[in-house]
């Protein structure tokens, strides 16, 4: 016992002299419609929206990093954030909350506690996500333009008008139509510095998976004032 704490107190003492133990955050927010439509069986229809899929602490070597130790998720710890967690990220496929906050902690987030504490990591999630509404950004181009390319989108299609809000490359990721089986846009990815506060360019990797020069999103009805209508 007193052997593990000794190793344990070694490791944080490299860990502390190295810096941290990953190099960048992935923040990703799903898109809820293109979550269920995949052939996903969702528990109820999602909203039109983004929300937080997770936060993941990954290398620019193309790892993710899972957490070998999994931590006890402490409900008790975040229950403050509730009223927004349950707004801005929902488990959109099983409507099962805490269970989602609770495996999204304890893959992705336990292993960097510390520095960064189970309310830490989900508070810091939330800013970041109130900060930059995609979906803002997104359809305050396409109002401006009055129409959303219609012939299918490329990367950016996306990519530009957040650039344009926010002096930083995200990132997309693409999944298959279960009917149409068309590439289609699925998550947004924002990426951050290791210390979680400093947007940078996401790198290529987060991309690979919108592999094709044309993906739909939903391709909205064009309401009479020309606000795209996602529903
Ligand atoms: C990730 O990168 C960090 C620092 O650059 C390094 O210490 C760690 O071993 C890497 N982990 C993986 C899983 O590649
Ligand atoms: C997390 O860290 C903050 C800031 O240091 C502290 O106020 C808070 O009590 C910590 N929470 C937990 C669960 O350790
Ligand atoms: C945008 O990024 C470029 C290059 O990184 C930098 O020179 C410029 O000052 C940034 N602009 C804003 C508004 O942050
Ligand atoms: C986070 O890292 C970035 C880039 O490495 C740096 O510019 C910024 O000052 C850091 N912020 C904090 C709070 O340490």
């Amino acid at each position: 016992m007193a052997q593990h704490t000794f190793i344990l107190c070694l490791l944080s003492l490299l860990l502390f002299v190295n810096g941290y133990p990953f190099d960048f955050f992935q923040l990703v927010e799903q898109w809820g419609p293109n979550t269920c439509n995949d052939g996903t069986q969702c528990h109820a229809q999602p909203q039109p929206e983004f929300t937080i899929h997770g936060l993941w602490p990954s290398n620019f070597s193309n790892a993710r990093l899972f957490c070998a130790t999994r931590k006890l998720f402490d409900y008790g710890q975040i229950s403050l954030l509730q009223g927004d967690l349950v707004q801005y990220w929902p488990d959109v496929i099983n409507g099962n909350n805490r269970r989602f906050w609770s495996n999204e902690w304890k893959k992705h987030g336990a292993c960097i506690d510390p520095p960064f504490n189970i309310t830490q990591y989900f508070e810091l999630s939330l800013d970041h996500h109130r900060t930059y509404d995609l979906l803002k950004i997104l359809n305050g181009v396409w109002h401006r333009n009055r129409q959303m390319p219609n012939n299918g989108l490329a990367p950016k299609d996306i990519l530009n008008p957040i650039f344009n809000a926010i002096n930083k490359t995200a990132g997309i990721r693409c999944n298959k139509n279960g009917i149409t089986k068309k590439l289609q846009l699925h998550e947004i990815v924002l990426c951050f510095d290791n210390n979680g506060t400093t947007l940078i360019d996401c790198p290529k990797f987060v991309s690979n998976s919108c592999n094709q020069p044309k993906f739909v999103w939903l391709l909205p009805q064009q309401s009479s004032d020309g606000v795209p209508d996602y529903a």
